[in-house]
């Protein structure tokens, strides 16, 4: 069930939805440039499916950038499949991610670590890296695409169910719902300073990986529901109530 759409000039939406206790979507983003980058791979178990969506649009062995977001295995777990079948590949990620796990991981190809306000160059989509500290990993990191204005906010601005590729609903609450049940985030505190700058680059667009991509008109619900609503960890992890000793 993986279905590729282009929803910007360039930029391609591969999805996927999953049964995750009701219908749940991981995405990737294909960037067809002059140098072709796809940004997160999907799990492990999806590489064929998300490879034979990539070549409904170009060659993956063209591909020269894999980037991950932060390391975890719905951004990276196909990440030796890519890079293993483009030869002029590189992983690209947070210099965190590279220090604190690719460094230690049996992972043999290129690697970039990045900093904040580096620059990837595809050719007209120009791609700068965001240090996002603890939203929600240590290593997170986002994308800001200078030429169509898209942010790749990765897990921020979630939606649950089998969304369209462009989402105009106020899905807020939901969202703010979902991360508390869940319990992705330790504090509001670091998001909500990442939502402030976001906001202030004005974005077009913003392609996230679990639901639909938001517009300009969808994405200020979603921005207001994390000023105004609880959405930190409250003793759930995916669900489930974690009973600790006193
Ligand atoms: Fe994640
Ligand atoms: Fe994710």
């Amino acid at each position: 069930m993986t279905r590729i759409d282009e929803v910007v000039d360039g930029i391609y939406r591969i999805s996927t939805t999953l049964d995750a206790g009701g219908p749940f979507q991981f995405n990737q983003f294909l960037i067809d440039d002059e140098r072709p980058a796809l940004v997160h791979t999907g799990m492990h178990q999806m590489y064929e499916a998300v490879r034979d969506a990539v070549g409904q649009v170009l060659d993956p062995g063209r591909l020269e950038y894999v980037i991950l977001l932060h390391f975890e295995s719905d951004e990276c777990g196909g990440m030796n499949g890519f890079l293993g079948g483009a030869p002029d590949s590189t992983l690209a990620c947070s210099a965190l991610s590279d220090d604190l796990n690719l460094s230690g991981w049996d992972y043999r190809g290129r690697v970039e670590g990045h900093i904040d306000g580096d620059v990837i160059d595809l050719g007209r989509h120009k791609l700068r890296f965001l240090e996002t500290p603890h939203v929600h990993h240590w290593d997170s990191m986002m994308l800001f695409d200078e030429t169509t204005k898209s942010l790749f906010p990765s897990d921020l601005f979630i939606q649950a169910g089998d969304q369209p590729p462009v989402v105009t609903e106020n899905l807020g609450a939901e969202m703010c719902g979902l991360y508390r049940e869940v319990g992705i985030f330790a504090h509001e505190e670091p998001v909500r300073k990442v939502v402030d700058r976001v906001e202030a680059l004005d974005p077009d667009w913003v392609h996230g990986m679990h639901g639909g991509s938001l517009t300009r008109e969808s994405f200020p619900y979603f921005v207001r529901a994390l000023r105004e609503q609880p959405f930190a960890y409250e003793g759930k992890l995916l669900g489930r109530p974690v009973e600790l000793p006193a």
